[in-house]
């Protein structure tokens, strides 16, 4: 990555996390599913948009293959989730995306790759808490979103200049810390 996030996680977070993490691993579960359809959903609302497609395939099958690996710790556990809830964080930040098509691709690069950011800083302290092969499992994850939030900016240049590269991205760092610091610390990925 090249940037770095506007506010840190608090503890209180990966407090709540390490009190119910059987919740936590559901809700991940379905962070890294979102992902994965996300990642498709650039192939499918730019088809004339060449340079994304095999990069976001790429990623939603890495996504996909994350949502795997958590889903058989789900299984191991005999976890059973409910429906989905609305990811607060996620529905926060979706909010202020332009509905403008061209500024609205920008959007959602930059987003998508300050949220991968997010995910590297919270599975590396999740990595830095756990112990043995969970702990390893989370630290490669967190370099997985690593390559992940260094992608989505890639992909922005071919079509936007590096100034609006770079003033969409100082923009989204301050609307996420804002979103991130607003949703209270639960056992769940946002
Ligand atoms: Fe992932
Ligand atoms: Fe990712």
């Amino acid at each position: 990555m090249d940037f770095s996030l506007n506010a840190s996680t608090s503890d209180e977070w990966l407090q709540a996390v390490l009190k119910d993490f059987d919740q936590f691993l559901l809700d991940h579960a379905s962070a890294e599913r979102k992902a994965s359809a996300m990642a498709v959903s650039f192939v499918v609302q730019y088809p004339d948009r060449f340079a994304l497609h095999v990069p976001m395939i790429r990623i939603a099958r890495e996504e996909l293959l994350h949502y795997q690996k958590v889903l058989k710790l789900i299984h191991k556990r005999k976890l059973i989730w409910e429906r989905d809830s609305k990811d607060p964080y996620i529905a926060g930040l979706q909010k202020h995306m332009s509905t403008d098509r061209e500024r609205r691709l920008l959007d959602r690069l930059v987003l998508g790759s300050v949220v991968e950011a997010r995910g590297v800083e919270r599975f590396a302290l999740i990595a830095g808490a756990l112990k043995g092969s969970l702990a390893d499992f989370y630290q490669r994850l967190s370099d997985s979103e690593s390559r992940h939030a260094r992608v989505f900016l890639e992909l922005a240049k071919p079509y936007f200049s590096n100034d609006e590269i770079a003033s969409c991205l100082s923009h989204w760092l301050d609307l996420e810390a804002t979103v991130m610091i607003s949703v209270p610390p639960r056992a769940a990925l946002h």
